[in-house]
C-alpha cells in the first residue's frame, strides 16, 4: 500500500468567539502559512496489526493500544475506523507533525483531526468526505474543550472564511476584496477549555450582564459579514476594537494581550483584538501594504514570539 498524506490549515476567528458558543453568529478563516500534516503507510515489518502514532513536536511515539482510548489523536484514529466500518486496522505508521502553535487560539486540535482523518481514510481506500471530517474533528474537540460550537472544526475542515451559526448549516463567506491581517502570537500557551469554562461560570452566576454582551457581539460579527461582503475590509477596523472591548468585558484578554493589541494600533494597524480563547496565545490587526512592517516590528518589539501576515483572498 503507497504511503497517503494530508493537511489541514490553522484558523482564526475575525469576529465572534465565546458569544458563538452561545448561538450568536462569528466569523473565521482558514490560515494556510500554518498546517498540521499526517502520513499513513504501511509497515508490514511491524508487528501484526499494530498501529504506531508518531507525533515528534509533542514528545509522542506509541502503539494506539498503549494510549487511553480518548487520547486526542488515538480518538481521531478510532473514530475514523468507526466511520468506515473497519474492525481491525492493518499495521500502519501514523506519522503527525504541526506548524500551528497549541493551545493558542489557532485551532491546532481541529487540524491534527482533520489531517488523520484525510490520510487515514484515504489509506484505508474510504476517502472521508469534508462533512465527515468536519464531524470527527467535532468529536475530538468535545473531548477537550467541553462545550466547542463547532466553528473551528467547520473553518478547517471545509478550509473556507464561513459565517457560522451554531447548530446551523453554516454559510461560506463571499470576500468581496481581499484584506490583510497579521496574527501576533504571546507565546502563553492557553488552554480554550479553561478560558470557555470561565465565561460559562460568569453567565451562569449573571445571565443579564453577559446576555447583552453576547448581543453586541452577534451584532458586530453581523455587520462585519457586510462589510466583507461588499468589499469594505477597511470599515472592519473600528469593529475589531470593539469586539475586543466586549471580549475585555467578558474577562478573556490579558496584559500581554492588550499589550501587543495596543502596540498594533499605534503602529497604524486599523483594528485589533484577541482571537480565539484568549487568555493568550493570539491576537489579529487589520492591515494594510503601508502598515503590514511597521505593525510587525510593533508587536515584535511588545513581545510577540512570532507573527503570521495571511491574506484573505478575494472569493
Ligand atoms: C475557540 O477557537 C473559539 C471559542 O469561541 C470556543 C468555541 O467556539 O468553541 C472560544
Amino acid at each position: 500500500m503507497p504511503a497517503f498524506a494530508a493537511s489541514a490549515p490553522g484558523k482564526i476567528i475575525l469576529f465572534g468567539e465565546h458569544a458563538v458558543v452561545y448561538s450568536r453568529p462569528a466569523i473565521a478563516v482558514p490560515v494556510n502559512m500554518v498546517r498540521a500534516r499526517a502520513a499513513v503507510m504501511a509497515n508490514p515489518a511491524g508487528p501484526p496489526g499494530q498501529v504506531q502514532i508518531r507525533a515528534d513536536d509533542i514528545g509522542l511515539d506509541s502503539p494506539l493500544d498503549a494510549l487511553p482510548y480518548d487520547h486526542p489523536l488515538a480518538l481521531a484514529v478510532h473514530l475514523v475506523a468507526e466511520q468506515i466500518h473497519v474492525e481491525r486496522l492493518p499495521a500502519l505508521r501514523l506519522q503527525i507533525t504541526s506548524t500551528i502553535p497549541i493551545a493558542s487560539g489557532l485551532g491546532s486540535g481541529a487540524a491534527v483531526t482533520t489531517a488523520i482523518a484525510r490520510a487515514l481514510s484515504a489509506f484505508l481506500g474510504h476517502p472521508l468526505t469534508d462533512e465527515q471530517v468536519s464531524a470527527i474533528a467535532y468529536r475530538v474537540d468535545q473531548e477537550y474543550h467541553g462545550q466547542p460550537s463547532g466553528i473551528d472544526n467547520t473553518t478547517i475542515a471545509y478550509a473556507q472564511p464561513i459565517f457560522f451559526i451554531r447548530g446551523q448549516p453554516f454559510e461560506r463567506l463571499c470576500v468581496g476584496q481581499p484584506f490583510s491581517i497579521i496574527i501576533g502570537n504571546t507565546g502563553i500557551a492557553s488552554p480554550t477549555s479553561a478560558a470557555v469554562g470561565d465565561v460559562r461560570k460568569a453567565w451562569l452566576a449573571n445571565p443579564d450582564r453577559l446576555e447583552p454582551i453576547f448581543d453586541e457581539i452577534g451584532s458586530i460579527a453581523r455587520q462585519a459579514r457586510k462589510f466583507i461582503e461588499d468589499g469594505l475590509p477597511e470599515r472592519l477596523g473600528p469593529l475589531m476594537n470593539h469586539n475586543q472591548a466586549l471580549l475585555q468585558d467578558l474577562d478573556v484578554s490579558s496584559p500581554e494581550l492588550d499589550r501587543l493589541i495596543a502596540a498594533a494600533r499605534s503602529a497604524g494597524a486599523a483594528g485589533a483584538k484577541l482571537c480565539g480563547g484568549g487568555r493568550g496565545g493570539n491576537m489579529i490587526a487589520l492591515v494594510t501594504p503601508e502598515t503590514a512592517q511597521p505593525v510587525a516590528d510593533a508587536l515584535r518589539q511588545a513581545g510577540a514570539v512570532n507573527t503570521i501576515t495571511t491574506t484573505i483572498e478575494k472569493t
